[in-house]
């Protein structure tokens, strides 16, 4: 901005600006005097002489401008702050309240305070045509004009509403409603192609594009009136109205019918059940964009090259299920151990050197890999077993169990030079355990067993994977999932250390508390060791904690979940069982905290009852607990880590 631009906008000459700014203004009238003065005010306008001698040449402040009805404004605000702040820049901040000429005024007054940068965020103009700061633009793709003055961090928004569709698409449900704001075409684009993928199109009845009230008075009872088995909303605001329609029928939420919104918010973690919805990181977008800024700001890159896509991702919560009648799941693969356990009770494991009785000891099939693919047998999983056993009379036992329990043996070898594996467990009557464990034929499985059988994963959904086999069989194992996209559930158990590549290929990781001090020692508490674990590339760690319960971090959630309760007579299968069962009910399509709540309770009923395959809970016993379940999801100390 020059006198020029304060002369046009005053409706007088150059000169006049000039005379008053240089106080020679005595010839020039009061009320035009008034009016420049006002006019420089509004601009924050600073002569160009003044700028020169009074202004270092780099202010460390970044320029936001905002509109404050952008949806998720505020996050990706608090995100840029601190991003800046951690760079040693402050932010000055412009809301332009998705006002064209406000943007263009504010663009000026920027400008005449001599930001260093400026991050526009989702405005409804361009970037004026002079502008020489450096700029960066949060943008959906929609927006993007291809001209290069300033750098884009941009999402699409056609990806929002594929994403909610496939993933519901994916769970079994079919007749999807879609309730979408007008300005929406985007969205409903993305819907449309992931029905398309599949062959199929959604009756028009299920689609409603209008304004807020329209959708509340109109779009909702419409789309209600069909046979739907899922919504998908603009947001969580027009999700909670849905929820209450819902409730009106004298039906539930999830169990009839699912809600995801396209748009996250604290409205959506608050609602109850709390809304799963499409989510673009706040954190992603702030952080991009106040790394492209500082990258152009100091020379290190040119703007085309400041160019960044952002990923949706689903924040899964509670108000989505599988379709009843869907409940058949994907594919299991277990690849693991198989033991002859020999049970021992006594009245409390005994120390060095001392001699305990034991008042019983029986034998019966064990290994974590066989627990974990006869709770998931049980549970109605679709399971194969990749193992091997003694040809003996142990294997022959074990095999049987996995064969009663419906798991698929294809990947069962019986080797004749070696025996069985066995473990020895001492169970004292507080239901703790220690194990020894002689591994025996679980030592042959090796790669060229897993090679043999590796058409089993082909199109397996989840493989589970313990180190109570070879550390060698397990990291060839992974490689193949990854290539295949099969989901790696891990427990690490008697080992003290794992190979660092491993973790950013592993999707749940399961340790105990013992398992994971050993493995993270150099952290204090659970929630450090496990955010560790998270930084090496973990996408979901799961600490199992006995009758305290577990905590889960990933990139959406940390905190705790309680324990389901249950008179503990044998916990020693307590982690086989919990992680069958989150297998089989992500399998099914479950988010991770529905899953979790299925798995604490068929791990609490598992240690109330003696043994380990034996103790695992089958479909039937689990689905009495339905209701607890249902309230369990409710039931932790979640916060977001967005
Ligand atoms: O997790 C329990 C199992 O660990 C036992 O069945 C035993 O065989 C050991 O592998």
């Amino acid at each position: 901005m020059n006198i020029k631009d304060i002369a046009k906008l005053c409706g007088v000459s150059p000169s006049t600006v000039s005379k008053i700014l240089h106080n020679k203004d005595e010839d020039i009238s009061a009320l035009t005097r008034k009016k420049v003065l006002e006019v420089i005010k509004e601009y924050q306008y600073v002569p160009y002489s003044k700028v020169i001698n009074s202004m270092a040449p780099k202010t460390n402040i970044i320029g936001v401008l905002l509109s404050d009805s952008t949806y998720g404004v505020q996050d990706i605000l608090y995100r840029i702050e601190a991003a800046a702040i951690e760079n040693g820049y402050s932010i000055m901040l412009c809301n332009t309240a998705g006002d064209k000429d406000k943007e263009e005024k504010y663009y000026q007054i920027m400008k005449n305070k001599g930001v260093d940068g400026i991050i526009s965020v989702c405005q409804a103009g361009e970037l004026p045509e002079d502008m020489k700061i450096p700029a960066v633009q949060i943008l959906d793709k929609k927006s993007r004009t291809g001209k290069n003055k300033a750098a884009d961090i941009y999402f699409d928004m056609r990806d929002v509403g594929y994403l909610a569709a496939n993933y519901l698409l994916e769970k079994g449900h079919n007749k999807i409603a879609c309730l979408l704001e007008a300005g929406d075409e985007e969205i409903m684009a993305g819907y449309l192609k992931a029905y398309k993928e599949r062959f199929v199109s959604p009756n028009k009845e299920w689609i409603f594009l209008g304004t807020e009230e329209d959708i509340i008075s109109i779009g909702i009872s419409k789309c209600l009136n069909e046979d739907i088995t899922a919504v998908i909303c603009a947001n969580a605001e027009i999700g909670n109205v849905v929820y209450e329609k819902i409730r009106e029928r004298g039906d539930i939420v999830p169990d009839k019918i699912s809600v995801i919104s396209v748009r996250d918010s604290s409205f959506a973690e608050k609602s109850y059940p709390k809304m799963t919805a499409v989510h673009v990181s706040a954190l992603k977008v702030g952080n991009a964009a106040v790394n492209a800024l500082i990258q152009i700001m100091e020379g290190r890159k040119p703007v085309y090259e400041c160019r960044e896509k952002i990923e949706p991702d689903i924040c899964e919560r509670n108000s989505v299920m599988v379709p009843t009648g869907h409940e058949q799941g994907g594919k299991i693969v277990v690849v693991g151990s198989m033991n002859m356990d020999c049970m021992i009770n006594v009245s409390h494991i005994p120390t060095g050197g001392e001699t305990v009785r034991s008042r019983n000891i029986i034998s019966l099939p064990g290994g974590k890999g066989a627990n974990q693919a006869v709770g998931a047998g049980k549970l109605g999983g679709l399971v194969y077993m990749i193992g091997r056993l003694g040809n003996d009379s142990d294997g022959k036992e074990i095999y049987n169990s996995l064969v009663n329990s419906g798991v698929k043996t294809d990947g069962v070898v019986f080797d004749d030079a070696i025996p069985t594996g066995k473990a020895y467990i001492n169970v004292a009557a507080d239901g703790e355990s220690t194990i020894v464990i002689y591994p025996g034929a679980n030592e042959k499985l090796d790669r060229s067993q897993v090679r043999q059988y590796e058409q089993l994963l082909d199109d397996a959904k989840y493989c589970l994977l313990t180190l109570e086999i070879s550390e060698e069989t397990v990291e060839y194992t992974i490689q193949k999932c990854k290539k295949k996209k099969v989901k790696v559930i891990l427990k690490p158990s008697s080992v003290e250390k794992m190979k660092e590549s491993l973790f950013e290929n592993i999707d749940y990781f399961v340790p105990n508390e013992k398992e994971v001090k050993q493995l993270i020692p150099e952290a204090a508490t659970i929630e450090e060791k496990a955010d560790i674990l998270v930084k090496k590339g973990v996408k979901n760690v799961i600490i199992t904690l006995g009758h305290k319960g577990c905590y889960l971090k990933n990139d959406h959630y940390e905190g705790y979940f309680p324990a389901a309760d249950f008179h503990p007579v044998d916990t020693t299968g307590a982690a086989d069982a919990f992680i069958s069962a989150l297998a089989v009910s992500l399998s099914e399509g479950n988010g991770i905290l529905r899953a979790i709540g299925f798995a604490t309770y068929a791990a609490g009923i598992s240690v109330a009852r003696q043994g380990v395959q034996p103790a695992m809970v089958d479909r039937r016993g689990l689905s009495l607990y339905k209701e607890e379940i249902d309230s369990f999801c409710g039931k932790n100390t979640l916060k977001n880590t967005k």
